[in-house]
């Protein structure tokens, strides 16, 4: 343990007043970590690496960008051209919104995999999502900016969205636009609400999540609280200072994640259309929709939710739903076990199915509709769902009648569901997509009661690495 010296000297004279050594003691040198710290929690620190990188690049790009619609759009390209390493500075942006989103990703499966959302984590997992949102509000903002043909045509698909809103609607949509149509009104909030007012909520926020980490400490990939050991001092038995030893480990993921983006950044920063869509290098027409619209990757698996239902309300309903339902996950999944290293085979085979329906999900989102690839999109987005519901029945041991009406329930409204909307045309593809995802559904939920597949181990008391 850092022995609690009190300074001297200046310094002395600064922490009486302003305590910054005491700050840096409790937060980094007499902060204790679990020692078990692995791969997965680079992420953390990665965030908030990208969360400057994208402060420090907008400041730059704010100097020589112009919010008005006639002009924006041959602003960035001067910036590309003519400002010195303004093509730098503009790919580290647009590259670093996708990385941010790369690595948020990975930050809250780690989350899901090692239950750090539970007890007593509830509050940094509950500010994670608000994070999460804002985050969304950001870029979804910021594609706007170039002016671009999917810069408009993105937002207006999704402003669109808000005019499916019971009774007020089509007013919100105006109130969001600030006129009938997507113009120089819409741009100028966008600018404003992109440079200052989102950044500011999400600093916010984000020292709001450290701020609850640090109250209650890190979780860790064996899920044991290691608050509840201690030494004869009060220190962790299983902890360590986060400084030296996480800043060091933190240094090495920083730089390979730098390694990496700047890769992308040299040599493929439009990700062939993935990070800058092609159709965004031509002006924004009003006049021309673009012969295919989708956003950009990180928004096209809750894309792929909103048009997995013909019915744009309902399609945006099941859209905010799979956003809103993160929110409720703690209460959700109320299993004591934190760790996927003590959980049962069957909640591995349902989260390992629930990437599997994110990724397909997103990947459904930049292709075109077909009628096949709408029936994937509808039963990956029912598997999303499923993943909650499932984690709902395994939160405890369930008795055999639990067990048949939890699966008889579910099938009946996958169903029910199937039967208003069964055609001539679907209806091939329709019951091969209700056999597949029932058959999970009974698989998952009747298993336990034959075999020991949904058995969990028993969890340490230390940690065991
Ligand atoms: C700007 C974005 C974010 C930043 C800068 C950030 C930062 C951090 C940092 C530095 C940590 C501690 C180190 C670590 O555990 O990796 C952490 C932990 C955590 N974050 Fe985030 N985070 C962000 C977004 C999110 C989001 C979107 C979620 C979930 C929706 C989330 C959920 C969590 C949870 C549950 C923990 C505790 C992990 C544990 O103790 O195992 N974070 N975050």
């Amino acid at each position: 343990m850092s022995e609690k010296t009190e300074p001297s000297g200046v310094i002395g004279w600064i922490d009486s007043r302003l305590p910054i050594l005491s700050f840096i003691r409790d937060h980094l040198t007499n902060y204790y970590a679990p020692k078990n710290f692995n791969f997965w929690y680079f992420f953390g620190s990665l965030a908030f690496l990208i969360l400057f990188l994208q402060i420090f690049t907008g400041i730059f790009l704010t100097m020589h960008y112009k919010p008005d619609a006639k002009l924006a759009f041959d602003s960035v390209e001067f910036i590309m051209r003519d400002v010195n390493l303004g093509w730098l500075i503009r790919y580290m942006h647009s590259t670093g919104a996708s990385a941010f989103f790369i690595v948020v990703y990975l930050h809250m499966f780690r989350a899901l995999m090692y239950g750090s959302f539970k007890k007593p984590r509830e509050l940094i997992w509950l500010f994670g999502v608000f994070i999460y949102l804002a985050l969304m509000a950001e870029a979804f903002m910021g594609y706007l900016l170039p002016w671009g043909q999917m810069s408009y045509w993105g937002a207006q698909v999704i402003i669109n969205l808000f005019s499916t809103v019971p009774f007020v609607g089509p007013d919100l949509a105006v109130w969001i636009r600030g006129d009938f149509a997507i113009s120089d009104p819409t741009l100028t909030r966008f600018y404003a609400l992109h440079i200052v007012a989102v950044p500011m909520v999400i600093l916010l926020l984000v020292f709001l999540h450290l701020a609850a980490l640090h109250t209650v400490g890190s979780n860790n990939p064996d899920g044991v609280e290691i608050k509840k050991n201690k030494d004869s001092e009060g220190n962790p038995l299983d902890g360590i200072p986060f400084h030296p030893y996480y800043t060091v480990k933190d240094f090495v993921g920083i730089g390979v994640f730098l390694f990496l983006f700047a890769l992308t950044v040299f040599y493929i920063p439009e990700m062939g259309g993935y990070f800058l869509e092609n159709a965004n290098f031509i002006p924004a027409n009003p006049l021309v929709t673009p012969e295919h619209i989708a956003p950009v990757w990180y928004f096209t698996p809750f894309y792929s939710i909103l048009r997995a239902i013909p019915d744009p309300a309902y399609g945006a309903l099941a859209m905010a739903l799979s956003i809103i339902v993160l929110f409720f996950l703690p209460w959700i999944d109320s299993n004591p076990i934190k760790s996927i290293r003590y959980r049962s085979l069957l909640f591995k085979i349902n989260l390992f199915v629930f990437v599997i329906s994110f990724l397909v999900l997103g990947w459904l989102g930049v292709k075109s509709v077909t009628p096949l690839y709408s029936e994937l999109a509808l039963r990956f987005s029912q598997m999303y769902f499923l993943f909650f519901t499932l984690l709902y029945f395994y939160s405890q041991s369930r008795d055999s009648l639990y067990s048949y009406a939890f699966s008889f329930t579910l099938i009946s409204l996958l169903s029910i569901y199937d039967i208003l909307r069964i055609s001539a045309d679907n209806y091939i593809n329709l019951l091969v997509g209700l056999v597949l995802v029932g058959s999970f559904v009974l698989l998952m939920s009747l298993l336990p009661l034959f075999t020991n597949f949904n058995k969990e181990k028993e969890v340490p008391e230390r940690l065991t690495e």
